[in-house]
């Protein structure tokens, strides 16, 4: 055996002295304490050294271990750990900083807002209506004939629970947000001005323009001598706030069970295609549904809207897929 331990202690010392960067710390490190290092060949000669000298070895080979390792630790605090030869790590001032991520809200919740912030300043006031409703508020009370195909089950998502106050019907989810209205005539007295946004579901093959859940914003009007006049001074008034003076509008007659008159409202821009884009549905309150709602005969007139809030978006903004809106690829959603 003729390794000299004291020749190694030194030289430890010795090349420790100049280990200056991180790099160097590392050969330190293989050199010494590595698998093929000098302290792993002192271990491997033990097999073969005489029995009466094992015991000198071994304790020889800990001592070297422990005091390269303690020296391997003085030197890191001194040079920083190994990695990539870089000096110790410190704070670099001049590399950018990482702009933290701030929250915003979806286009959807953006154009809900604005248009409910437009009926706002007009004096309606905003309310809420369930998304699970009784067949008599989504249909019956609307004056939807009972056999009307909107009620089949095609068109309309049901659910399996009954009505707990009427045993023959099934909940379903509703699939506009008129039967809003029914409830808010029940609790409230006229005059009322009310819109009600919110989520509505039918059962359609999602496509770019179809999708299972939309957004519709419903509003409602409910006064003495409410007049037709008034549902086109204020949709006009709010279709230009939103989409700029340059519009033009045009109401075509159309048929709903529980407006009547019914209209459907198109919009164009001047100076673009001249096409014509439907954008709501709207009429004066139908008497039968005044009767539903428990108003007396004849007292008052209204007039009632309900536009679809993705349509209105996508108008807006030129976009071509209802998709995108849910799909909450941060890509798409952080462009507005
Ligand atoms: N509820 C109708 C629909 O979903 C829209 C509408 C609302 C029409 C109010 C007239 C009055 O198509």
């Amino acid at each position: 055996m003729s390794m000299n331990f004291e020749e190694i202690k030194a030289s430890i010392s010795t090349e420790a002295a100049q280990v200056s960067d991180a790099q160097q710390l590392e050969a330190f490190r293989i050199k010494y304490l590595g698998k093929k290092g000098v302290i792993q060949d002192i271990y491997a000669s033990l097999a073969q050294a005489p029995n009466e000298e094992k015991r000198t070895i071994g304790k020889a080979a800990n001592e070297i271990k422990q005091l390269a390792t303690r020296v391997m630790e003085e030197l890191k605090t001194r040079v920083g750990s190994a990695g990539g030869g870089k000096a110790r790590r410190s704070i670099d001032p001049t590399i950018p900083g990482v702009a933290p991520r701030v929250g915003y809200k979806h286009l959807l919740t953006q154009t809900i807002e604005e248009i409910s912030d437009i009926f706002e300043k007009l004096g309606f006031v905003i309310e809420d209506g369930p998304e699970v409703e009784t067949e008599f508020n989504n249909f019956t009370a609307l004056n939807i004939p009972e056999n009307h195909p909107s009620r089949d089950g095609f068109d309309t998502f049901y659910t399996t629970a009954r009505n707990p106050e009427d045993q023959s019907s099934h909940l379903l989810l509703r699939s506009h947000t008129s039967p809003g209205q029914i409830r808010i005539m029940q609790n409230n007295k006229p005059p009322l001005a009310v819109i009600i946004p919110g989520r509505v579901y039918r059962p359609d093959a999602v496509d770019a323009s179809h999708s299972f859940m939309f957004h519709q914003i419903e509003g409602l009007l409910v006064d003495k001598d409410v007049k037709f006049s008034d549902l086109k001074g204020l949709l006009n008034a709010f279709c230009k706030r939103l989409f700029g003076n340059d519009i033009q509008m045009r109401f075509r007659p159309h048929y709903f069970p529980f407006t009547e008159p019914s209209a459907e409202v198109d919009i164009s821009w001047r100076g673009g295609k001249r096409d014509w884009l439907e954008i709501m549905g709207c009429g004066m309150v139908h008497p039968k549904v005044f009767e539903y709602a428990g108003y007396p005969k004849g007292k008052y007139t209204g007039l009632a809207f309900g536009l679809g809030v993705e349509r209105m978006t996508m108008l807006k903004y030129g976009i071509k897929d209802i998709r995108l809106f849910y799909e909450n690829d941060q890509r798409f959603l952080e462009q507005f």
